[in-house]
């Protein structure tokens, strides 16, 4: 299966991909997660990005779309992947049809802004592998250490309530166009993401079946 996460920043895209990878046994590639991890490694890409992503705004198409190229090349990607985060714009969008990707489905989390807000100022992610994690929603077994690798678990600098007013801003502006341009394909399933995070991992299985 060929999927694409789609959803407001906080809806839950990164918790429900985490679960769903590992259902179907397939690997999620998250563009942030490879562009903090560029970042933190001071990488040339990391370089590039740094300024765009702590104002949450979109890094250039073009250097995710070549992130993306290079990371579907691997076999780990040849019986299917999800995408989590990627694409953000229409011209990223045609870039995946020009790669020749064929998308099964693309999973719509809705989250109205207000919850977004809320969710972020809870949020803990992992230093060592990107996991998230929620104070309250998804606490980690052991405060501020992550479950699965150990690692710290931090704020992310884009989650200040200020700039996830922003990454708001930016989605509605250009990424929530690709649901229209996914529906007219036939290929958008939409999730109600209010509900409790094992509620929504039920739900995504079942529009995946249809
Ligand atoms: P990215 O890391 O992709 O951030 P995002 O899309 O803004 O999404 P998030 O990771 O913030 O949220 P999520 O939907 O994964 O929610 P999560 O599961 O963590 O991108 C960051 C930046 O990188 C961008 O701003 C941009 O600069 C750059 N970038 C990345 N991709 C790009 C691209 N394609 N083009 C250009 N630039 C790009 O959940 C959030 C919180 O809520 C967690 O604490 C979680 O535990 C909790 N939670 C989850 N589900 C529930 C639930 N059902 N109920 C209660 N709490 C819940």
């Amino acid at each position: 299966m060929k999927l694409i996460f789609l959803g407001a920043p906080g809806a839950g895209k990164g918790t429900q991909a985490e679960v769903i990878s590992e259902k179907l046994s397939i690997p999620t590639i998250s563009t942030g997660n490879i562009i903090r991890e560029a970042l933190k490694n001071g990488t040339e890409m990391g370089l590039k990005a740094k300024s765009f992503i702590e104002a949450g705004k979109l890094v250039p198409d073009e250097v995710v779309i070549g992130i993306i190229k290079d990371r579907l090349a691997l076999d780990d990607c040849a019986n299917g992947f999800i995408l989590d985060g990627f694409p953000r714009t229409i011209p990223q969008a045609e870039a995946l049809d020009n790669m020749g990707i064929i998308i099964d489905k693309v999973v719509d989390i809705e989250v109205p802004d207000e919850d977004v807000v809320n969710r972020m100022s809870g949020r803990r992610t992992c230093k060592g592998c990107g996991a998230s994690y929620h104070i309250q929603n998804k606490p980690s077994k052991v405060e501020g250490v992550c479950d699965s690798c150990g690692g710290e678990l931090t704020i992310r600098k884009d989650d200040a309530p200020e700039t996830v007013l922003d990454r708001l801003n930016v989605y509605h502006e250009q990424t929530e166009p690709l649901k229209d341009y996914y529906e007219k394909c036939g290929k958008l399933r939409i999730v109600e993401g209010t509900k409790p995070i094992n509620e929504i991992t039920v739900e995504i299985l079942k529009v995946l079946e249809d």
